[in-house]
């Protein structure tokens, strides 16, 4: 058995090496939903939620419903106290996840100052006190997703604390919070981290094919890799991975595309009714991507109100684009 054939274990788990990772407002249930047609047994994070509405009800309700289907599931949640942990616990456990990740990365301006997301990594005090709070609730695993740091690289010290905390793995995303989503991911730091903790390290950031991620192991030795933005509008992308990695080929057409941007749009419309469509449109720009006249195309279909009428073009395309047989 190679590296890449064996399964990173979380907890009492196993899941493959790819890891389907949160975009908020992109890997929804819909979206998760379309990854299960390729790739069953991945794990797969939900978008973060706060646990004051997963407690109380607010916004986050549609979050906890998904389809049985979408799980092996990691939920993940925001923070910035204790209060509401334990009713947001009770109830994700309910409802019947995998797993619990506690997201320390975010650098989004509401939620750090909040106190919440990539802020708690300047405060370990008060981060040791959640972290012990989660643990000490939860009979499911439970990982952290972390960055570098917040203003400055602490990691390391992170990592560490999260492991004494009872954490089960460590996703890190290597970039400060004043980098966002931009700049070179340090994968130097994600070895040290590695190298710091005795649980599995699992790294976030720059991964969009095969090639990187073998680039990746061999700076880092991780034991995971969480797919982000590699995954937007290539819901086959953790299967493409797992294929390549076993040397094996793997590619999707544009008619076949064509096809899954079509079962999305549907998916969307089940989920979300009507404004189904108006959340399509963050997805459908990437579906068209490299097709002739994409960006025409992109304009018609982004301001179309239609549901039937982008479904139908979505049709006419995939017949369009379907391989010519031989016979
Ligand atoms: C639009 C968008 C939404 C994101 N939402 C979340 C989120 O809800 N929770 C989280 O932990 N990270 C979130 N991230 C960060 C990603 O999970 C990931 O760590 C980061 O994009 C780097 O990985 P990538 O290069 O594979 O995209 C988000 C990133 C983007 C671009």
């Amino acid at each position: 058995m190679s590296y890449w054939t064996e399964k990173i274990t979380i907890g009492n788990l196993q899941f493959p090496r790819f890891i389907g990772g949160p975009l908020d407002g992109i890997t929804d249930s819909p979206f998760r939903q379309l990854v299960r047609t390729f790739s069953q047994d991945e794990l797969l994070y939900t978008e973060m939620r706060h646990v004051a509405c997963v407690a109380n009800d607010k916004g986050a309700a549609k979050a906890l419903f998904f389809q049985q289907n979408e799980r092996p599931l990691n939920y993940q949640v925001a923070a910035n106290k204790i209060e509401y942990i334990a009713r947001a616990c009770e109830r994700i456990m309910l409802a019947g996840v995998d797993i619990v990740d506690l997201n320390i990365g975010c650098p989004a301006k509401n939620v750090i100052q909040s106190g919440s997301g990539s802020a708690l990594m300047a405060d370990p005090s008060r981060l040791e006190a959640i972290l012990k709070e989660f643990r000490k609730l939860l009979s499911i695993p439970f990982t952290v997703k972390i960055r570098a740091g917040f203003k400055c690289k602490n990691a390391i010290e992170i990592a560490k604390l999260a492991q004494d905390c009872g954490a089960d793995a460590i996703a890190i995303h290597p970039r400060l919070q004043t980098q966002r989503f931009e700049g070179r991911p340090d994968y130097e730091l994600t070895a040290q981290v590695k190298k710091a903790v005795s649980i599995p390290v699992i790294v976030s950031g720059g991964i969009v094919n095969w090639t990187t991620a073998r680039l990746v192991y061999e700076q880092t030795g991780v034991d995971g890799y969480l797919i982000g933005r590699g995954i937007w509008g290539k819901p086959w992308k953790l299967q493409e991975l797992q294929e390549n990695s076993i040397g094996r080929k793997f590619d999707v057409n544009v008619a076949t595309t064509m096809a899954y941007a079509r079962k999305h749009l549907d998916l969307m419309i089940e989920y979300y009714g009507k404004s189904g469509l108006f959340n399509f449109r963050k997805h459908l720009p990437l579906y068209l991507r490299g097709l002739k006249d994409a960006s025409i195309l992109r304009a018609e279909l982004v301001t179309n109100p239609c549901i039937n009428q982008v479904r139908d073009t979505l049709s006419t395309l995939e017949k369009a684009y379907l391989p010519a047989t031989s016979d």
